[in-house]
Formats: structure tokens, C-alpha cells, sequence
């Protein structure tokens, strides 16, 4: 294959340079072509558009295929901890004995937050959800360390704010939680490890002892390994544009949690269990809410199938749900939604509507029934997906501004009024 590409606008010719990553992926780059021709391309929802050259993350949707740093998410799943996943995304490699003891170190120590997020904390009234509580305390961060709005830190400082950052994401998740239900926060407990502590965080009660579920906390730990990542998604690729504006990395993240609280991208896990209790209060009748999801005048989608990219499975699905079935098993959960899940994947999974379209369970119809089997409260279960993919935004954003990438600033086709007068308000 040529590495030019040809495009005719008007009869005229353009070569275009073919660029190949290291799993061979091509993409035609039209950076010039504007220059050249005088037109732009233009592709709603970046469905065939590369936005970046990333060594990070690789996934293959047909073949689905999902890699951090080259490591299979499949092996990471079984193999290691998400502290460590944590440090191959944001460092590239995987951490030795002693660099990962000092990660660890650096993370637990920094987990405390200022005393005065408390008191924004309670600002915000009981019908908050913690995805905007969550977005709006690392918001703050910038308040608390101004430093971090300096573009030109040098790297051992942004490296402090991505320690700190990670440190204290599980203690702004189990507090956006507690003030929600009105309970006194926890602090961090030092003598705990990342996920434990924030159980604990999240469960303890004041004046009673709270030790985590070693079969719970593994299974949470496994489900942020699988969140930690995923390429140019929505809520990433929002970091990284916030990002290019040289906003902080608080402001990036923050504003990643936001793009991600949407029901078709992270807030779909909740979107699952409400539309599994409604199925449950309407009697159960599956069929009836499969028609419903294939009927075109009906706004109704079943939630937790279907993914941009991935058009055969979702790896992550695949291995969420045998570590769901583990833990239900473990636990000895009796749920009737369960059964509920279990008939709409069947009837799904043979469907030509759902066949012909490739839509498959994705990994958010599976991460909201072990989150409630693991007792996390269903306005968390997005919170939860935040805490897995902060390391992968954190990578991200840092992979951006190494690369000094340009201010993300698509282009468009205006389709409105050409110049017309203004009328006065009396003659319109
Ligand atoms: N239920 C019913 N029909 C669906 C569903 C669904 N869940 N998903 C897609 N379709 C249909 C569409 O109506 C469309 O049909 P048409 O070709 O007859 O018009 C076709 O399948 C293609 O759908 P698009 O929306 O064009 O696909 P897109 O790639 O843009 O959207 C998305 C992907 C947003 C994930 C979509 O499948 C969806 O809304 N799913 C439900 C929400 C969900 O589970 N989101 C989580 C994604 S995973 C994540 O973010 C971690």
C-alpha cells in the first residue's frame, strides 16, 4: 500500500500522507488539506476521525482486543493491582519492587484532604449526585493548590498534582457519599490498602469496627483495572481538549468526570439497574421492553448494549461477567433484577434487530449488577467508573502536553442565515 492517500476537490489532486501506528492502524492526515484545497472534512461524533497519535491505549473492536501500554487487559485483570495499572498508564512501564513501594507510599500519604473541603462539601444539598459533588471537589483542588494553575511547572511538580490527585479521588468519592446520606465523613486509614480504605471510607460506621470483605474489595479493584482505560472516548477526549487549553490538570479531570456522568457513556451502569427495577415494577415482562428498545418511535434504548467501537464483545464485559458471577456466587446474592438481566442478554444475544446492529452487553451492563451486589449505592456506581479511568485521563493528559499538542479547535460547516439587517423590535 502507497503511503499517499489521493483526494480530488474540483478536479484538482491532492496527495495526503498515510501515517501507520505499531499495530498498523491507518489514517489519512488532512491536517493541510484545508491549506491546500480550501475545503475541511466533517464527521459528527468523531465516528471515523483520529484526534491523536497515542502510545497509551490500544483496542480493536472488531477483534476485541484492549491493551494498556502493550500489557492485555485480560492478564491485567488477573495479574495485577489498579495502583499498579495506575502507574504503567501514567509512567508507561511497569513498576519495579522499589518504585512501586514508593508510588504506594507517595499515594497513601497523600489521600488526606484539606478540612476545608469539608465545608463545600456541605454546601451542597442532600439531592446532589456525587458525580457533580466529585467533579466540583477536584475542581476545587485548584483552590487549595493555585501552583497547579502554572502551565510551565516543571515535571517533578506535575507530578506532585497527579499524586495528589489519585491519592484523593477515593476520599472525595466515599465523602460525596456520606454527605449525600448525611453521615459523617471517615478519614483515610494509612493502614489500608487503595480500595479497602475506600470501602471503608464509604461503610464505616462512627464507633463501630469496619473491616473490607477481602472477596468484595478484590472484586472492586478488578472493576477499576477494567474502567482504568479506553483511548479517545468521550470523557477522555474531553480531558485532553480541556487540557489543550493549558487548563490545569484539575480542571481537565473535572471536567472529564462531567463529560463521563452521561448516560450513554458512564452514567449508563446506573441507567442499567433503573431500567432493570422499572422492567421488575412493570411485571417483568422482558419481551415487552425488547419491542420497545427496537421500536423507532420509542425513545427508549436498552441500556448497557451497544458501544462505539466495539462491534463483535466488550473484552471488559467478558471478564466483568465471570468476576460477577464469582462474586454472586461468593456472597450468595439472591436478586430478581439478576434474572431480569440474565433474560434480556438471552433474548439480545439472538435477536436480528440486536444481531444485524452488533449490539452486545457492554461492560456497564454488567459493572452495575456487581456494584449493588457489592452494596454500592446505585448514584455511586458512575463515581465508581470515575475512580477506575482516573489514572487513564491522568496518562492522557500527560501524554497531550508532552507531545505539546495544539489547542483542540474543530472546524464546521455553518449551515444558518446568510447576513441580513437587524430590524428594529417594533416592525419584527
Ligand atoms: N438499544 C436499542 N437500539 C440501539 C442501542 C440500544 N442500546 N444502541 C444502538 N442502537 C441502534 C440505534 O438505534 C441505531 O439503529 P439504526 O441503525 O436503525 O438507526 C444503531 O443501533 C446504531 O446506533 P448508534 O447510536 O448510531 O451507535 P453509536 O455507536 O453512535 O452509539 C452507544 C453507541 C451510545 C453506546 C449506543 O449503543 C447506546 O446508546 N447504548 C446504550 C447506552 C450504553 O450502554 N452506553 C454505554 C456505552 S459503554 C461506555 O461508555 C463505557
Amino acid at each position: 500500500m502507497s503511503n499517499t492517500a489521493e483526494i480530488k476537490v474540483g478536479g484538482q489532486s491532492y496527495d495526503l500522507p498515510i501515517i501507520e501506528g505499531t499495530e498498523q492502524e491507518k489514517a489519512i492526515d488532512i491536517s493541510k488539506l484545508r491549506g491546500q484545497s480550501g475545503v475541511i472534512t466533517i464527521d459528527p461524533g468523531f465516528k471515523n476521525t483520529g484526534s491523536t497519535q497515542s502510545s497509551i491505549t490500544f483496542l480493536d473492536g472488531e477483534k476485541g482486543i484492549l491493551r494498556y501500554r502493550g500489557y492485555s487487559i485480560e492478564q491485567l485483570a488477573e495479574k495485577s493491582s489498579f495502583l499498579e495499572v495506575a502507574y504503567l498508564l501514567v509512567y508507561g512501564q511497569l513498576p519495579t519492587t522499589e518504585e512501586f513501594s514508593r508510588f504506594t507510599d507517595k499515594i497513601t500519604r497523600h489521600s488526606l484532604v484539606h478540612e476545608d473541603i469539608k465545608t463545600i462539601l456541605e454546601g451542597f444539598p442532600s439531592t446532589s449526585h456525587p458525580m457533580g459533588v466529585l467533579s466540583s471537589l477536584v475542581c476545587a483542588q485548584t483552590a487549595f493548590y493555585p501552583e497547579s494553575l502554572d502551565p510551565n511547572r516543571s515535571a517533578s511538580e506535575v507530578d506532585l498534582g497527579i499524586i495528589r490527585l489519585i491519592a484523593k479521588m477515593p476520599t472525595f468519592a466515599a465523602w460525596s457519599y456520606k454527605n449525600k446520606i448525611g453521615q459523617p465523613v471517615n478519614y483515610p486509614d494509612n493502614k489500608q490498602n487503595y480500595t479497602s480504605n475506600f470501602m471503608k471510607m464509604m461503610f464505616a460506621l462512627p464507633a463501630e469496627e469496619y473491616e473490607a470483605d477481602p472477596v468484595v474489595a478484590d472484586a472492586l479493584d478488578k472493576l477499576l483495572i477494567l474502567h482504568a482505560d479506553h483511548e479517545q472516548n468521550c470523557s477522555t477526549s474531553t480531558v485532553r481538549i480541556v487540557g489543550s487549553s493549558h487548563a490545569s490538570l484539575y480542571a481537565s479531570i473535572s471536567a472529564g468526570i462531567n463529560a463521563l456522568w452521561g448516560p450513554l457513556h458512564g452514567g449508563a451502569n446506573q441507567a442499567v439497574i433503573e431500567m432493570l427495577e422499572n422492567i421488575k415494577t412493570d411485571g417483568g415482562d422482558t419481551k415487552k421492553w425488547m419491542a420497545k428498545a427496537k421500536d423507532k418511535e420509542d425513545p427508549f434504548r436498552l441500556m448497557g448494549f451497544g458501544h462505539r467501537v466495539y462491534k463483535n464483545f466488550d473484552p471488559r464485559a467478558k471478564i466483568i461477567k465471570k468476576a460477577a458471577d464469582d462474586v454472586l456466587e461468593k456472597l450468595g446474592v439472591n436478586d430478581p433484577i439478576l434474572d431480569i438481566a440474565k433474560g434480556l442478554e438471552e433474548e439480545a444475544l439472538r435477536d436480528d434487530y440486536f444481531v444485524e446492529r452488533k449490539l452486545y452487553p457492554n461492560v456497564d451492563f454488567y459493572s452495575g449488577i456487581i456494584y449493588r451486589a457489592l452494596g454500592i449505592p446505585t448514584d455511586m456506581f458512575t463515581v465508581m467508573f470515575a475512580m477506575g479511568r482516573l489514572p487513564g485521563w491522568i496518562a492522557q493528559w500527560k501524554e497531550m502536553r508532552e507531545n505539546k499538542e495544539p489547542i483542540g479547535r474543530p472546524r464546521q460547516v455553518y449551515t444558518g442565515f446568510n447576513e441580513r439587517d437587524y430590524v428594529d423590535m417594533s416592525n419584527r
